[in-house]
């Protein structure tokens, strides 16, 4: 069944046909996630809040938004199998859209504005399509396979910087179950910040990503990620000539341990964290 039309600034970014149809239908679905999550976010302390576990938490508007999107995929293509965050898997096999609906729901809870919405499309396992949309500012990251990563007009290309010294990395400080993991990650953050100009923890592993691929941050580690925090943000990076892997530098399959940056700071980053790769840290 075809998508219901959207109005014509859902698509400012790219004349409508010049996108990848995938593109298109994720667009529409995160705008209108977007839309939900700001409307809701001067009541973010009076919202309904549960605990998934430890220190993590889904409010309604996780909940909400995710149905949004969900509801747009399903109603451009019924057939498509659905990974999200808050309701799991369902549906078919070949075509799988990965989706975080609001990635960064502790900044969110505190009116912290820095917060995305994810959306993924995977083919056969590789994926082929991702958008991650800051509502706030309105910054809407795109990428489809071989035809790389975009902001609004403009195409994406990681940074030219040449070495940790003098960069600006990004990273995500481990918690809940990944605080296991703290020694080694204080070795790794002692390391780089050495190096560095400056280490942000900006708190949505999604638009951190977006932002490697957009050449704002340099390199970005973070430990124990999702498959929804990472499959837009993995293609987007690759696009835009960046590279992606795990900490030992192997090619990244979703979730996980993860090291990005432009090809220097990736490598560099990979051969600075080496000493400090126990076996688990290593996949
Ligand atoms: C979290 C954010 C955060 C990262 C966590 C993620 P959520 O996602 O991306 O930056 O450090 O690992 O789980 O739970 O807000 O969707
Ligand atoms: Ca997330
Ligand atoms: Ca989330």
């Amino acid at each position: 069944m075809a998508p219901k039309a959207l109005p014509r600034r859902f698509f400012k970014q790219l004349p409508e046909r010049f996108m990848h149809p995938l593109v298109t239908i994720a667009v529409g679905a995160a705008r209108r996630a977007g839309e939900l999550i700001v409307r809701n976010l001067d009541r973010a302390g009076g919202v309904t809040v549960s605990e998934k576990s430890r220190n993590d938490f889904v409010t309604e508007i996780d909940r909400a938004a995710e149905q949004l999107v969900i509801e747009a995929i399903r109603k451009a293509y019924p057939d498509h199998g659905i990974l999200a965050e808050e309701s799991g898997r369902q549906g078919g096999d070949e075509y799988l859209w990965i989706i975080d609906p609001l990635d960064g729901t502790t900044n969110f809870l505190h009116g912290f504005p820095q917060f995305a919405v994810s959306i993924a499309c995977q083919h056969r396992g590789r994926t082929e399509a991702g958008v991650i949309f800051d509502p706030l500012r309105s910054e809407l990251f795109t990428a489809s396979r071989g035809a790389g990563a975009q902001l609004e007009n403009r195409r994406l290309r990681v940074s030219a910087q040449r070495s940790i010294e003098g960069s600006l990395i990004g990273t995500g400080f481990p918690y809940r179950a990944n605080v296991r993991w703290l020694k080694p990650y204080l070795l790794m953050l002692e390391q780089v910040m050495q190096h560095a100009a400056g280490v942000r923890r900006p708190g949505s592993a999604a638009l951190d990503l977006a932002y490697v691929a957009a050449g704002r941050l340099d390199g970005f580690w973070e430990l124990g990620l999702a498959p929804w925090d990472t499959a837009a943000g993995n293609l987007m990076i690759t696009e835009a000539g960046g590279r992606i892997g795990t900490l030992s530098g192997s090619p990244y399959a979703d979730g996980g341990n993860l090291v990005a940056g432009n090809p220097r700071i990736f490598t560099a980053l990979v051969e600075s964290f080496a000493p400090f790769l126990s076996d688990d840290l290593r996949q």
